[in-house]
């Protein structure tokens, strides 16, 4: 096992009535300027708006509101953010969406309080931001888990990278399942599978023997396969939305990860998909998955085999290891279809034009993945998926 610290810095209030228990009383730890950021709407037709607002009125606060930070969140809107929270001399920042809103404003935060360009301190001269304005966050939307972690995934129209930023942790996330009710269908199944990808991608780094971590996250992995399948059949069950709330946050709050080195490869070459197209996150690793996954068969043979029967319930009578290996990718490829996100790119209307070469030339390399992909092997991934 790698050598690892372990603290949390971020507070969770879980449960339904969770803002309105809770809320006042981290409100009052902060000063009185608040920014209240969200993205394009969802909150004011849910009722999450009214009823955040009335807790910021009643806790005295002056609000700002920072709307309209898109899914995919830009380099330019953070600094607009920034110049936004600097003007109205913000205390604190409320951010209440689903990744895009929370991961944009974990660098509104950062950047707010510091004249270097935030992109150039941590990209070119390899520094990191030290100081933060203080921020809470409100989840509407679940999957990426961004309330427990402090990488913020902001695209650079300029630079044509959508690449993790490092920012601040926030010090209280509100998991409220009820608010996860209004997410559309597409994005409850899109968000959980960016779950389960998250999952995986940490399983499959190094070290290769499965550890204390891995068998929380098999756990974790067959949770979010089951409770997908429950949502599905039944759109309202709370219960089943309430565990893809909180496995999501399990997934990437860095407790599977304790004494490994991560994979994150799909998710590198998915971002930098999402850089040249603006796509759904989780639909793109959707389709990258399998297809990378069929690449790696021979460098990740014992751990896709694991997987095949730990999280599939793949029986391991009369196979070999290798078979096992193609199993998994077999099981995971029939999930996808089965739950209904998209097997091409061509399914989420990405253009057959689009710059593959430059996608993966600008690629991450990952040192955790199993296989040390080429740039060339990676465009060759890719095309396999149009
Ligand atoms: O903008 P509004 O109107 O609020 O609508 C949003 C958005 O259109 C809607 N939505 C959110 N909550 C809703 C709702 N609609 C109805 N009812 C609700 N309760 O959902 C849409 C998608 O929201 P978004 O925040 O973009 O989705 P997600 O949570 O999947 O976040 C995706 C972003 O997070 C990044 C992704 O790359 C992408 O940029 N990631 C962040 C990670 C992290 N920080 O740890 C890890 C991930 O791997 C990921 O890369
Ligand atoms: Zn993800």
């Amino acid at each position: 096992m790698n050598a690892f610290t372990y603290s949390y810095p971020t507070k969770v209030y879980f449960g339904e009535k969770a803002a309105e228990k809770h809320l006042p009383a981290e409100l009052a730890k902060v000063g009185p300027n608040v920014l209240l950021a969200y993205g394009g709407g969802s909150i004011k037709r849910n009722g999450i708006y009214d009823e955040l607002l009335c807790i910021l009125k009643d806790a005295g606060k002056t609000v700002t509101e920072f709307t309209g930070i898109m899914p995919n969140p830009t380099y330019a809107k953070v600094q607009e953010g920034a110049a936004l929270a600097r003007e109205k001399n913000i205390d604190f920042i409320l951010a209440v969406g689903g990744g895009s809103v929370i991961d944009c404003c974990k660098i509104v935060s950062a950047q707010a309080l510091t004249e270097d360009d935030i992109w150039s301190l941590e990209y070119e001269k390899h520094g990191a931001p030290d100081s933060f304005i203080p921020m809470g966050a409100v989840v509407t939307a679940f999957g990426t888990g961004a309330e427990m972690n402090n990488g913020a995934v902001i695209t650079n129209n300029e630079k044509m990278q959508k690449s993790p930023l490092w920012g601040a942790f926030y010090s209280f996330a509100i998991l409220d399942p009820v608010y996860t009710m209004t997410m559309p269908m597409q994005q409850v199944i899109s968000g959980a599978f960016d779950s389960l990808s998250h999952s995986m991608e940490t399983y499959m780094g190094s070290p290769r023997e499965v550890n204390y971590a891995d068998e929380i996250n098999e756990a974790t992995q067959r949770n979010i396969i089951r409770n997908i399948r429950k949502t599905l059949g039944a759109p309202n069950d709370l219960q089943a939305r309430s565990e893809l709330l909180w496995a999501a946050a399990m997934a990437e709050n860095g407790m599977l990860k304790i004494g490994k080195t991560t994979d994150f490869q799909c998710h590198m070459l998915e971002h930098q998909l999402g850089a040249y197209t603006d796509c759904n996150h989780g639909q793109g690793l959707a389709v990258i998955h399998p297809a990378l996954y069929r690449h790696m068969l021979s460098e990740a043979t014992g751990q896709f085999a694991r997987m095949a029967t730990e999280v599939w319930g793949v029986s391991p009578e009369g196979k070999s290891e290798a078979e096992l290996a193609k199993a998994f990718v077999d099981a995971l490829a029939a999930f996808i279809r089965e739950i209904g996100l998209p097997t091409t790119f061509s399914e989420m209307r990405i253009s057959s034009d689009t710059d593959f070469k430059a996608i993966a030339d600008s690629t991450i390399l990952t040192g955790g993945c199993a296989k040390r992909f080429t740039k060339e092997e990676l465009l060759e991934v890719l095309l396999e998926c149009k």
